[in-house]
């Protein structure tokens, strides 16, 4: 019950002010957001990479208001491109982003984006690595997933999220299936409507599940974004009965969650990307992790208390 309640909560504005002036706050949410700066993030991922982990970087940030927001996210990701190239470390550091931070909503918004996530593109590219589109909430998904095909034009590693909670993913899911595309498949962690998506958790399983099936068969590279120990058995198995061998789809989690199964994937063999936000924005992706387990919520109220 506490989940919607909390995802409501993160998109208010006072709540925001509210929750990042709490006393406590900043111990809490480094759980999940290791650092504020590419400087306090580097040496986070020479330790994920010294560990045998592949990472995908997140400079947090969503829903900008202003143009000025959004070349600055630019250039927050230009920034850290150009602080890993020299590490040499390819495509075990990619990137993810979210084209809200790149403008997506703004007056002429979808060419905006794509204006703005093209050169975090190209410089990926020429640090031998790439980028994945996040998936935000439903309105944004018809431009986010058309930047993705133009992207792949001229980039064709560009990588999409799609949410198995959606009716539309399975569908969406058939077509990247059939082009090729580097996919991560993952619950969804926004709050949708009973017209557009599944409420109940058996239901998001159930069609996870199918949708997974739909990606291992198919021509692309599926990534499995996921923590629960039961769609990530049914995915080794899934990938065994496609013939997938190991290079061939990969498994992702959030960094903060559930760290030793990274581990235990990785020592299996498994390519095992850790997402890895980083930056001052954090209210909106740390706000998603509360909702997703109430428990965190309490550990939260419990420090800001102080008991
Ligand atoms: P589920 O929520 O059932 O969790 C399984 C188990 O994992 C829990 O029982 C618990 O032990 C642990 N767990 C999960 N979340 C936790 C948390 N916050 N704190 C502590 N423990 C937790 N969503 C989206 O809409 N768009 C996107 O682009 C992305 N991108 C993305 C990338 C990657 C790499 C991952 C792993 C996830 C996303 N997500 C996302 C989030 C995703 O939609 C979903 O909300 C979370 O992954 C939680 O769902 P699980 O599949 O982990 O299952």
């Amino acid at each position: 019950m506490l989940g919607p309640v909390i995802l409501a909560a993160s998109r208010s504005d006072r709540m925001r002010r509210l929750v990042s002036a709490a006393p406590v706050t900043k111990q809490v949410v480094d759980r999940f957001i290791p650092g504020e700066t590419v400087g306090e993030i580097l040496p986070v991922i020479d330790e994920l990479t010294g560990n045998g982990l592949e990472l995908t970087m997140d400079v947090v940030g969503e829903d900008i208001t202003t143009p000025e927001q959004a070349t600055a996210a630019r250039d927050a990701y230009l920034e850290l491109i150009g602080r890993l190239g020299p590490l040499e470390l390819g495509t075990r550091a990619e990137m993810s982003v979210k084209l809200s931070m790149f403008g997506q909503a703004l007056p002429g918004g979808h060419d905006r984006a794509l204006a703005n996530v093209r050169p975090v593109v190209e410089a990926a590219a020429a640090i031998g690595t790439t980028v994945t589109l996040d998936a935000e909430d439903h309105t944004t998904l018809d431009s986010m997933f058309a930047i993705h095909d133009e992207l792949r034009k001229d980039f064709p590693q560009t990588g999409c999220v799609i949410q198995a909670y959606l009716f539309r993913t399975e569908e969406d899911a058939r077509r990247l299936a059939a082009n090729g595309s580097r996919v991560r498949l993952v619950k969804g962690a926004y709050k949708e409507p009973a017209e557009v998506a599944h409420q109940q958790k058996h239901e998001i399983d159930k069609a996870y599940v199918r949708i997974l099936r739909t990606l291992m068969e198919g021509e692309g590279y599926p990534m499995i974004g996921s923590h629960d120990p039961r769609l990530i058995s049914i995915a080794q198995e899934l990938a065994r009965t496609a013939g997938r061998k190991l290079d061939e789809y990969e498994f992702q989690m959030l960094y903060g969650i559930r760290g030793e199964e990274h581990l235990r994937l990785a020592a299996e063999g498994h390519r095992m990307r850790v997402y890895t936000a980083y930056g001052t924005d954090w209210y909106g992706y740390f706000m998603r992790r509360l909702a997703e387990k109430p428990a965190n919520l309490r550990f939260f109220l419990r420090s800001v208390i102080g008991r």
